[in-house]
């Protein structure tokens, strides 16, 4: 696949950048919002994990040892909450399950065998990234609403005790669904090359937006391979 250098450059959401052969998938704000949430998710899962369990009590260090992880993890919660929110409001609709998206799921044998060619085309995001994207959103509703009910020292007074017994298992239940799905996540992303890219310097390249998101390709340049100079007029 050759690319020539009078390929115009893609502009989206109105960030402007001057490298050719590329398409922006994320803009400054964006990736800003996302690195957030995995900093807050990060100081999250290692001062809870520590709560968990004493052979994670070293992680309290994260948050400034035992008292301050204690006082913290529940705020920065709420900044992680928040966050992801706002992350998921702007993508939640690329995100919606779409035609060809379950004969996906049939097919993932072929995905982990990197038969790309044999799978429907995808647009922004694969099946398995809206699966994963519905499986943080309810992990997350259900950290904060769980999370409110054993944050004692604000609402202890509103729960009984087993109310708050309830809402521990749940909330370390679904703990355990994000930080696992994050693992799945990070792998995903370090396993499919380029897309780290996508999140540390915003754009993609034309190569990896057409092998990996042909439909999304094709919307954000009007080309339909990547060399085509037929239709090449970029958005
Ligand atoms: C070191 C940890 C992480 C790395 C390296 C990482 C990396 C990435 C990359 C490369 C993408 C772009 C994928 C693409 O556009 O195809 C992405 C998207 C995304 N990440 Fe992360 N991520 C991390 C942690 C997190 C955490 C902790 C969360 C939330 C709790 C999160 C939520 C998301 C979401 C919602 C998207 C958009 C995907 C979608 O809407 O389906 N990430 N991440």
């Amino acid at each position: 696949m050759t690319m020539t250098t009078d390929t115009p450059v893609v502009r989206a959401h109105g960030t402007e950048h001057v490298e050719p052969h590329v398409i922006v998938r994320y803009p400054p704000d964006q990736r800003a919002n996302h690195w957030i949430t995995v900093i807050a998710f990060f100081l999250l899962a290692t001062s809870g994990l520590a709560f968990f369990h004493p052979a994670f009590f070293p992680l309290v260090l994260f948050l400034g040892g035992p008292q301050w992880a204690r006082v913290l993890h529940p705020w920065v919660g709420v900044v992680m909450f928040i966050s992801f929110m706002i992350l998921a409001f702007r993508l939640w609709r690329d995100n919606m399950w779409g035609q060809g998206d379950t004969q996906w799921m049939k097919q993932i044998g072929d995905v982990v065998m990197n038969r790309d060619d044999r799978m429907p085309a995808i647009g922004k995001y694969n099946p398995g990234q809206k699966l994963l994207f519905w499986v943080l959103l309810g992990a997350m509703i259900v950290l904060l609403l769980t999370g409110i009910v054993i944050w004692r020292s604000i609402f202890g007074i509103y729960f009984s005790v087993p109310v708050h017994r309830v809402a521990v298992l749940l909330h370390s239940f679904s703990a355990f669904v994000l930080i696992a799905s994050i693992i799945v996540h990070i792998y995903a992303a370090i396993w499919v090359k380029g897309s780290i890219r996508a999140m540390v310097r915003g754009t993609v390249s034309y190569a990896w937006a057409h092998h990996h998101h042909p439909l999304w390709f094709r919307k954000m340049t009007g080309r339909h391979t990547v060399a085509d100079t037929k239709h090449d007029r970029p958005l």
